[in-house]
């Protein structure tokens, strides 16, 4: 991992290969590693550039909220401090997907496709702004374990429990691990994101959407109607996987990606 100093803050980036550059964001509470299973299929033949996001992994942590144009902006700066000056390929799962859109707002040119994994485009409810508020409080009372607690139940499909018990306590140990003011500035940075519907039908990126056919966060039903809504997207469901498909069921995921890749030539 090397440390990126980029707004005044270090970011800790994972980095291998070379090739089409290829920027993964992680989710929600966790950090770079989630992609792992990616960087081993990619990194051959691309740049994987993944970072822990401010707040998160090893990465400096700063004061909440933390908006998803504020993650967005430190990584438009990281690739500048990386000097990658072609486009690059985004591939955000979830809050990395939140990031995502504030991206292809902000710089299209600097995007050369997207892939859009378990993500949602539209804003909290006001139910879903107050369990931000809540969560954002009971991490600093309680500690980033008691996140874990709360929200692993509903970031795998029961598949993956019944094959794969290692990647789910890991997972844990991830959310365990991270900084207790990092995941409340961002849960009040997420509180505060927009809606970006509206957006949805002039984004001509070409992209790919993956979706854990057992997502009960961001629904197959709700990421078949972003897909519809984009001029150059195709959903792909995964099968026994649910919030955390790349994680949880890394082959299809990672076929569907090489899939996509190959038809954008790269
Ligand atoms: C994530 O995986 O990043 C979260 O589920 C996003 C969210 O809580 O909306």
């Amino acid at each position: 991992m090397k440390k990126v100093t980029v707004n005044g803050i270090s970011l800790a980036t994972y980095e291998e290969g070379n090739g089409p550059p290829i920027l993964f964001v992680h989710g929600f509470p966790l950090s770079h590693s989630m992609w792992r299973a990616q960087f081993e299929a990619f990194s051959p033949d691309h740049r994987v550039i993944a970072p822990d996001l401010r707040g998160f992994g090893d990465s400096d942590v700063t004061e909440g909220p933390v908006t998803m144009e504020q993650y967005a902006d430190d990584l438009a700066l990281l690739l500048d401090e990386l000097n990658v000056d072609e486009p690059v390929v985004l591939c955000g799962l979830s809050m990395g997907g939140y990031i995502a859109w504030q991206l292809q707002q902000k710089c299209p040119e600097r995007l050369r496709a997207l892939i859009l994994c378990d993500t949602r485009a539209i804003a909290d409810t006001s139910e879903g702004v107050r369990n931000r508020k809540r969560l954002a409080k009971m991490v600093v009372e309680n500690g980033s374990a008691a996140v874990a607690t709360a929200m692993l139940p509903s970031l795998f499909s029961p598949a993956t429990g019944d094959r794969d018990q290692s990647t789910i306590d890991e997972l844990r140990q991830t959310i365990a691990a991270t900084s207790p003011q990092g995941i409340a500035a961002a849960a009040l940075g997420m509180a505060e994101r927009s809606d970006v519907t509206s957006l949805l039908p002039s984004i001509e990126t070409p992209s790919l959407l993956i979706v854990g056919e057992d997502d009960g966060i961001s629904t197959p039903e709700e990421m078949q109607t972003i897909a519809d809504a984009m001029p150059d997207a195709r959903l792909v469901e995964i099968p026994e996987a649910g919030h955390m498909s790349p994680l949880e069921n890394p082959e299809p995921v990672n076929t569907a990606i090489r899939e996509f890749l190959q038809n954008l030539s790269m």
